[in-house]
């Protein structure tokens, strides 16, 4: 599991871009279903029949991961940038970026007396060019970065750029290669742009046309040192969501996990989000709508380069989709 979170997370693939993260999934799963392909804005839709008895079920977990987009080479080489996705200015000062041709930069802040004067107009890029002639022998307008990726193992615990996402991935990817048989006509979707407003999980959700509807993704926590209140904690199981920004869980999806968690005996939490959304927000709201949930892994530093997963937490969000998948519904 650790290294399937390892090389999923280094892989780059921001919001449009997502061709990589695409053809590594395609492989790693393509024994495994009934059919694959690729739509026409880029997520990935993989197929497995059931038996006839049961529901058309989507799963959708997103590929792409939030960057910069560079917008600007001065004379002497320096790069501006403005964000893709939802990235904090605040943070990225000594951050080191990568391009998707391997160059790899730091950035730097101009002068500034207080903290809330750096916004992405006083940032730049450093790739270490000293003209914009050299730069531009590496990039152009419009390429995008994405924090170099890091990764390491701390106890039960997984430190790595990127897990917003591609932990969603890999839990997919792993939901697949344990499913023995299920009921249902399972459409597995690798979703684009979701961090730049949930567009590839639109268009997928109204080609599919589903009965159901299942977005995995990360949730931020509240249990670290004088934290924002809420009440998600890393090792306490599989994340249920109730509601974020962007939609309510149905009913009827959240009576599912709950009773199929408890069932089980899957270590789970109830996860009620202030800010932020996933893809079921914009699923459920297609054709005349579709009933969505969301099973969140918890992760704390989400959007930093060192977001924290409990391995735990991922076996039983493993586990918590393997039964719903196995349930009559
Ligand atoms: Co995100
Ligand atoms: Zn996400």
């Amino acid at each position: 599991m650790k290294d399937l979170i390892e090389e999923i997370t280094g892989i780059f693939g921001p919001s449009g871009s997502e061709e990589k993260v695409r053809t590594v999934i395609n492989k790693k799963i393509s024994n495994y279903v009934d059919g694959i392909e690729t739509d026409k804005l880029g997520n990935l839709i993989a197929f497995k029949k059931g038996n006839g008895e049961g529901k058309k079920i989507m799963l959708a977990a997103h590929m792409d991961q939030i960057g910069l987009l560079i917008t600007h080479i001065d004379e002497n080489g320096f790069l501006r940038f403005t964000k893709i996705g939802g990235v904090n200015p605040k943070r990225l000062i000594g951050q080191r970026f990568i391009l998707a041709n391997g160059m790899t930069g730091t950035v730097g802040v101009e002068k500034v007396d207080e903290e809330k004067e750096i916004k992405f107009d006083k940032l730049y890029l450093d790739i270490g060019a000293s003209s914009r002639e050299e730069a531009e022998k590496h990039v152009s307008i419009g390429d995008s970065a994405i924090y170099k990726p890091q990764f390491d193992v701390s106890g039960n615990r997984v430190i790595s750029s990127y897990l917003d996402n591609r932990l969603g991935c890999a839990v997919l990817i792993m939901v697949l290669e344990k499913l023995k048989k299920s009921p249902h006509d399972i459409y597995f979707v690798f979703t684009v742009q979701e961090e730049v407003g949930l567009r590839g999980a639109k268009t997928a959700a109204y080609q599919i046309n589903p009965d159901l509807a299942l977005a995995v993704d990360v949730t931020i926590t509240g249990d670290t040192p004088e934290a924002h209140t809420m009440d998600v904690a890393l090792g306490n199981g599989t994340a249920i969501k109730i509601k974020d920004q962007a939609s309510i869980t149905h009913p009827m999806i959240k009576e599912l996990l709950i009773l199929t968690a408890k069932k089980h005996g899957i270590k789970h939490q109830l996860e009620v989000l202030e800010h932020g959304g996933t893809d079921a927000g914009s699923i459920h709201l297609t054709r005349g709508g579709i009933p969505s949930g969301t099973i969140s892994l918890p992760i704390r530093y989400v959007h930093t380069p060192s977001e924290m997963a409990d391995l735990n937490d991922i076996k039983a969000s493993i586990e918590l989709i393997l039964r719903v998948l196995g349930e009559e519904i």
